[in-house]
């Protein structure tokens, strides 16, 4: 396994987002060998098995492609009412169709996030990680990146002012690529 290839999923539309944030630090935090790209869940329409059933729109197609060639995931997620964002969950549900095509079996993923509450989506994560077990995830336990009180810990321009948050993205990074290559059968 040569580079390892992460998809970034940021669980947030806005562009403002805090999550988009954190997967920017991700990027600057990538250790060698590993690269980031991140995917965009802004044009996938409301899941409806009539819908499915007529085919899968593009932008799932499009996601499910990504996650497929993905050596491994990293999702960013806000906490809305103690639990993912429905954008989020409706993005997972629509590329875990249909199952016996489930582009998630497998695969490594590394969770973090960032809320303005004391919590620091603790809620969120633990319910993705409910789900995750679902789509057949293999998901890396530590460490947990849980960035509380988000709106004081990023400057105007939207950098990052916590180091110790930065450090601990740097240390999931490390710990995703190490995962990756230890679930990668040859
Ligand atoms: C929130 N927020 C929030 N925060 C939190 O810590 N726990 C929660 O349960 C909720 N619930 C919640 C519900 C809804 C509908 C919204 C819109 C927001 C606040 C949330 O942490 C904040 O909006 C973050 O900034 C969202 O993440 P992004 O968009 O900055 O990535």
């Amino acid at each position: 396994m040569d580079e390892i290839r992460i998809l970034g999923i940021c669980g947030s539309l806005r562009k403002g987002s805090f999550n988009r944030r954190l997967l920017q630090v991700a990027r600057e935090e990538l250790p060698e060998g590993a690269q980031l790209e991140l995917a965009d869940i802004a044009g996938i329409p409301i899941y409806d098995g009539d819908v499915e059933s007529a085919g899968l729109p593009a932008t799932v197609q499009k996601l499910k492609q990504q996650i497929r060639t993905a050596d491994a995931l990293l999702i960013a997620t806000p906490e809305y009412n103690y639990s993912v964002p429905g954008v989020l969950k409706n993005a997972l549900d629509w590329c875990s169709r249909p199952p016996q095509e489930n582009p998630f079996r497998d695969k490594p993923l590394a969770i973090m996030g960032a809320s303005q509450g004391m919590l620091g989506t603790a809620r969120a994560q633990y319910h993705l990680r409910q789900i995750a077990v679902s789509l057949d995830l293999l998901a890396l336990n530590r460490p947990e990146v849980m960035l509380a009180q988000a709106e004081s810990k990023f400057d105007a321009e939207g950098r990052l002012t916590d180091a110790t948050t930065r450090e601990l993205v740097h240390k999931l990074l490390v710990a995703l690529v190490v995962w990756t290559r230890r679930l990668h059968i040859p």
